[in-house]
């Protein structure tokens, strides 16, 4: 079974998810949601009506899902399948959700297995609506979404985009990655209710001319994926970027490209942070003049005089208010330890999240990590090599063990 395969220490790890699908077109979209919740170390029972068995195939999910399919209240030797799987559940999800479950969903018309399977559980259940966009806007269907957020259900809202048929408009189910980062978001514990984070994440880059630049290879992806982890945990986050990927609108996203402009928006926002993760490779020295226009080869080989640019990490170690938490990035290549301990000491951070960039795999532009945390209290901890979200999720527990140890008792949320 697939289940095997799901990272043991995975976020999704021990949690059981009904997977409803019904029957849209959208339902082919259900089978990737299913691989990804799987992958996310959760198991998965998919429960398929009559109408999703004409669009997709139960074989598909035997394949991909924790157990095979149910498809009927009445195949199981369990007599109460529904009360079971509703019990037992931590999440469920509707996806694609036709506006027939919705209405039965409402009205607590236990028509089949999964209309039986929702009105039994207490679990959080996340709904996915997908159909044409009239349907959708029909005064009947908004009235049932109405009901069912104001009875605390997580609607996934559809996107804008091609439906079937060749129409285009509202309506098409929303992506499997918004969907699973909704289940994610839903069975999250909120640790970092009430706090401020701000991250900043990617390279700066210094100019050298109009069309030249120094940089370095920085993507930003982990500060992103650290980013989206303080989210799902309940923070208001505030993230500093120098590059455009995509995140929840929850969070406050602020462009910038050089140092000078990260150190001036980082000081605008760090007063009010509890926590600040400079994850950002910021750039340690910049051209002391910028040429106006292009350099031309033709008129020899420039001297560029560099001048250093602030140290924003150690200035923030220097004003850190009471209680603020300060983690800072190291890539090394090498004498990791020494340089990450040493990085501690200069800078003033809580932490110093430390990786060997010359390790394969690991660091800039890969979508995998392998770090070792140093904290200023003599603590170690190593995440060996996995995604960029997990290496946010190991960074996160870090910071809330210290945060709990230094707010005993925990601040009021604000
Ligand atoms: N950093 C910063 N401002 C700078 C340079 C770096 O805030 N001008 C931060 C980075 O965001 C990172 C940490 O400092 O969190 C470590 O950056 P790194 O470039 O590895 O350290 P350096 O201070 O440049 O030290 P070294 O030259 O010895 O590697």
């Amino acid at each position: 079974m697939a289940d095997d395969l799901a990272p043991p220490d995975g976020p999704l790890a021990g949690k059981r998810i009904v997977l409803g699908v019904t029957g849209g077109i959208a339902a082919y979209k259900s089978i990737e949601v299913c691989r990804r919740l799987v992958d996310l170390g959760a198991h998965v029972t998919p429960i398929l009506t009559d109408a999703a068995l004409n669009m997709v195939g139960s074989t598909t999910f035997k394949a991909l899902a924790s157990e095979a399919p149910k498809t009927s209240l009445f195949e199981d030797e369990d007599p109460i399948p529904h009360t079971r799987m509703g019990q037992r559940s931590d999440a469920l999800v509707v996806c694609p959700a036709t506006a027939r479950i919705l209405s039965d969903y409402r009205t607590g018309r236990s028509a089949d297995l999964l209309s039986a399977t929702l009105i039994a559980t207490e679990a959080p259940v996340i709904v996915c609506p997908a159909m044409h966009t009239e349907m959708w806007e029909h005064p009947s269907v908004q009235d049932n979404i109405a009901v069912l957020l104001a009875r605390g259900v997580l609607i996934v809202p559809p996107e804008e985009g091609r439906l079937a048929g060749g129409d285009s408009g509202k309506g098409r189910l929303a992506s499997p990655e918004t969907i699973v980062d909704a289940v994610l978001g839903a069975l999250t514990i909120k640790d970092l209710d009430g706090r401020s984070v701000l991250i900043t994440a990617g390279g700066t880059r210094e100019a050298i001319d109009p069309v030249r630049f120094i940089g370095n290879h920085s993507s930003g992806k982990q500060g992103y994926a650290l980013a989206a982890e303080a989210n799902r945990r309940g923070a208001r986050v505030t993230l500093i970027a120098t590059t455009q990927l995509p995140i929840s609108p929850d969070i406050n996203q602020e462009t910038v490209t050089t140092a000078a402009q990260m150190h001036e928006m980082v000081t605008r926002h760090a007063d009010a942070a509890d926590v600040i993760i400079m994850a950002a490779a910021v750039a340690d020295f910049r051209p002391v003049e910028v040429a106006e226009q292009k350099i031309k080869k033709a008129n020899g080989t420039p001297q560029i005089t560099l001048e250093r640019t602030v140290d924003i990490l150690a200035e923030l170690g220097q004003k850190k208010k009471q209680g603020q938490i300060l983690v800072g990035f190291a890539a090394e290549t090498n004498n990791v330890a020494k340089n990450a301990q040493s990085k501690l000491e200069r800078k003033g951070a809580d932490f110093i999240v430390a990786n060997d960039v010359s390790a394969p795999d690991v660091g800039f532009a890969h979508d995998t990590n392998a770090v070792t945390i140093y904290g200023a209290d003599g603590s170690t901890t190593q995440v060996s090599l996995r995604g960029k979200d997990e290496i946010a999720r190991a960074v996160f527990n870090t910071v809330v063990s210290a945060d709990t140890a230094s707010t005993k008792p925990a601040r009021p949320s604000t």
